[in-house]
């Protein structure tokens, strides 16, 4: 055989083996048999050097063709074979979008926040400013302005967590907002606010008790104010949260602040007035302490009780919000267990 016939036969031979290769791996061996240093094609190289001049560069470019050629193939089905590859690939890792995901827990807001939003955004569209007061207290906004001087009895029913002495505490009620905001005015002027806020007293916990609680407190001041606005709010508030058939009642009671005193109590809405459980039996449910500002009260902060009246009212939110979604333990409020908030709102969802 001479040389050409051996580049030639050489060449039928790479493209039969090149035809039969399946896989990458097969290619890559069947190069390294063909094309390595010491393989057929180099082989043809040292024929060479037996070539004079003329003829060598003769077979010198037959023979550069011949393995640009085999080259080329050898890429051609490496490019293809690579394509076939990442196919098969990209067919077994496809992904089924249409497959249902995998549900991410989102959480929610607590039930107490949502209820206090509720309850704010819905006294602010009745003109109301929302105001904060500091949880940390000093006796004379918690208990002195508001007509419960040291030593009254009053004080003892809110068992009040004292810090540094006698002087500071921490607030057992958010009635010191009331006085902050009446001696920040100026000059005497009308008032309509609400402040909800955390409150704490010496309390055991249990299911209905919390050494921390909330409050939300409601101050309306003006020159003409009675007892029937303070019903008439009281009414409108209970009605957006429990349902327009529910009715509302005053009882009298006694708070140092407010003369005359009232409960706020409304009808069951669970048994409509029949008695039940949740009234335990007697049709009426109480949800705050509410009435007319104390004439001494009101002179404390700046106001000229002859010339101004106002009412106040206190509502328990954590009391509201288990009526309302009848929960049973208070400690859920502060647990922030998820499977809890879930049930939540499904029921504001109802
Ligand atoms: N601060 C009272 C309490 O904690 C609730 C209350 C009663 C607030 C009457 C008021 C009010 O503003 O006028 O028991």
């Amino acid at each position: 055989m001479n040389k050409e016939e051996k580049i030639k036969s050489l060449s039928l031979e790479i493209s039969e083996k090149l035809e039969k290769v399946q896989d990458l791996k097969m290619l890559n061996d069947l190069k390294i048999e063909y094309l390595s240093k010491k393989g057929p094609v180099s082989e043809l190289s040292s024929l060479m050097k037996d070539l004079d001049n003329e003829e060598r560069k003769k077979f010198g470019m037959l023979l550069n063709s011949f393995k640009n050629e085999i080259n080329d193939k050898f890429d051609e089905i490496r490019t293809k074979l690579e394509t076939e590859e990442l196919n098969k690939k990209l067919e077994e890792e496809k992904i089924d979008i249409s497959l249902p995901a995998t549900p991410i827990k989102i959480g929610s807001p607590n039930i107490l926040e949502r209820l206090i939003e509720e309850i704010e955004s819905f006294l602010m569209n009745m003109g109301y400013d929302v105001v904060d007061g500091p949880e940390i207290e000093k006796d004379l906004y918690n208990f002195e302005l508001l007509n419960l001087p040291k030593g009254h009895p009053a004080r003892d029913a809110q068992d009040t967590f004292y810090l540094k002495g006698e002087e500071l505490l921490l607030r057992s009620q958010t009635s010191p907002v009331q006085v902050r905001t009446m001696l920040s005015k100026e000059k005497p002027e009308p008032i309509k606010m609400i402040c909800p806020g955390k409150t704490y007293r010496r309390d055991d916990d249990d299911a209905v008790h919390s050494h921390q609680f909330t409050q939300i407190e409601g101050l309306v001041i003006d020159k003409d104010i009675s007892l029937s606005d303070l019903k008439g709010t009281f009414d409108i508030i209970a009605k957006h949260l429990f349902g327009e058939d529910v009715q509302t009642r005053f009882r009298p009671s006694y708070y140092p602040f407010t003369e005359p005193s009232v409960e706020m109590d409304i009808s069951c809405f669970n048994c409509h007035g029949q008695g039940c459980n949740l009234c335990k039996p007697k049709g009426w449910i109480t949800v705050g302490g509410a009435g007319m500002v104390h004439p001494d009260v009101l002179k404390n902060c700046g106001y000229d009780p002859n010339e101004w009246q106002g009412f106040a009212f206190g509502f328990g939110a954590e009391r509201i919000a288990m009526l309302k979604y009848n929960i049973k333990d208070i400690r859920i409020f502060y647990t922030n267990d998820l499977r809890e908030m879930e049930v939540f709102d499904r029921k504001e969802g109802e």
